[in-house]
């Protein structure tokens, strides 16, 4: 097996995940239920879960931290705040290359017409001078992909939010392809009052966590309320910390295997990382460059990315493609539309299936590179 897919989720997770999580559910405790030793000890892994990824992102307040259970929860509550009692000439600026995560809420809360996009290059990149020109009308916030998990392209979140915070504008950050891989300081970036994140992606752990950075003194409406075992007597849910967004029993191997997946970032840091992974990319890039009827799809821009290529082959659907390339050398890569139907439409990709999807790893070598595209070449040239 060649795993191509680290867009979609982490394989192999971080050392130390699977143990984390079997512990925790040896605990005999819940988070915040009870002061007995089990319900202790499962708020520290909590704790420490929020303590280490504050540490990650430069945030000095890990109550900051909200534990969602997907970075889509996250983006659905926040989206749903912003876009709460509009008026009726109210829009929402997003990115071009947006997730259904960020599209289908805000579309569901204003409708398309008033969902509307930055204006971008043709790579779908931010272009800086023509924001500095835009008028943003009667906007209710910004929502910009950090990375794209199409083509990799990172924006430009700062130059983005110091706008924003010229136009008194919150930003909120889809960091889901880019947190753990992509170095950022969360408390340094004008405007920014969110940054959602997906813990089972480049940080490591499983599913069933999306931690959000919410940013002091942004409070947005929970989407859903309950028991969070706080000021349980009140009919009302507090009124601060993060256990608000939290209600329910938290999924606390969940937050235990994403609390072990953050140790690595402690002798692994993420700036490394970005700096081999970009190593990797070009790799990748300059192995595919060359082969004719190959299309390397949604480039041309010097923007930074993440090791994530978008393939077209001449000719044969993207579905097919990514079929053959398993039965002849065990990779596995995702074909279609990857849940961002707004990024192919702008690279121009939505009538031929999408593409094909290279996102390799750092634990993938030279050989079974030139394996993938060996076989692609032998696909695309029968
Ligand atoms: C850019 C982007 N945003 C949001 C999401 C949603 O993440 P999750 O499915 O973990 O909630 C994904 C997942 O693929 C993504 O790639």
């Amino acid at each position: 097996m060649i795993y191509l897919d680290h867009a979609a989720t982490a394989h192999p997770r971080h050392p130390g995940v699977e143990e984390a999580m079997i512990h925790a559910l040896h605990l005999a405790g819940s988070v915040g239920r009870g002061a007995h030793g089990g319900a202790q000890a499962a708020s520290q892994i909590v704790a420490s879960c929020r303590q280490r990824l504050a540490d990650l992102l430069g945030v000095p307040d890990p109550q900051r931290m909200v534990l969602f259970p997907s970075s889509t929860l996250g983006l659905s509550t926040i989206i749903a705040d912003l876009c709460r009692d509009p008026q009726p000439d109210a829009i929402l600026w997003i990115g071009a290359l947006e997730h259904n995560a960020v599209w289908r809420p805000a579309v569901r809360a204003l409708g398309e017409e008033r969902v509307r996009c930055l204006p971008v290059d043709g790579a779908g990149l931010v272009d800086l001078k023509a924001l500095a020109e835009l008028n943003p009308g009667a906007a209710l916030g910004v929502v910009l992909q950090h990375a794209s998990n199409v083509t990799g392209i990172i924006q430009p979140i700062e130059e983005v939010g110091a706008w924003c915070q010229q136009h008194s504008l919150p930003l909120v950050v889809d960091g889901a392809q880019s947190a753990g891989i992509v170095p950022v300081h969360l408390g340094r970036i004008d405007g920014l009052v969110a940054f959602t994140m997906a813990g089972h992606k480049h940080l490591g752990g499983p599913p069933g966590i999306g931690p959000c950075y919410l940013a002091p003194g942004y409070e947005p409406q929970p989407l859903w309320i309950g028991g969070n075992g706080v000021d349980s007597a009140h009919p009302t849910i507090p009124a601060g910390g993060p256990g608000r967004f939290e209600s329910g029993t938290p999924n606390l191997p969940g937050i235990a295997g994403l609390e072990a997946a953050l140790r690595k970032f402690e002798v692994d840091p993420v700036a490394a990382r970005f700096e081999a992974l970009s190593q990797l990319r070009q790799l990748w890039y300059q192995s595919l460059a060359p082969l004719a009827a190959v299309e390397i799809v949604g480039e041309g821009s010097s923007a930074a990315r993440t090791p994530v290529l978008a393939l077209q082959v001449a000719g044969i659907a993207p579905e097919q493609v990514a079929a053959e390339l398993e039965v002849r050398t065990g990779a596995r890569c995702r074909a279609g539309f990857h849940c961002a139907p707004l990024a192919h439409r702008h690279i121009g990709t939505l009538e031929g299936g999408g593409t094909l999807r290279i996102a390799p790893g750092l634990e993938s070598d030279d050989l079974q590179r030139q394996q993938v595209v060996d076989a692609l070449a032998a696909i695309a040239s029968p």
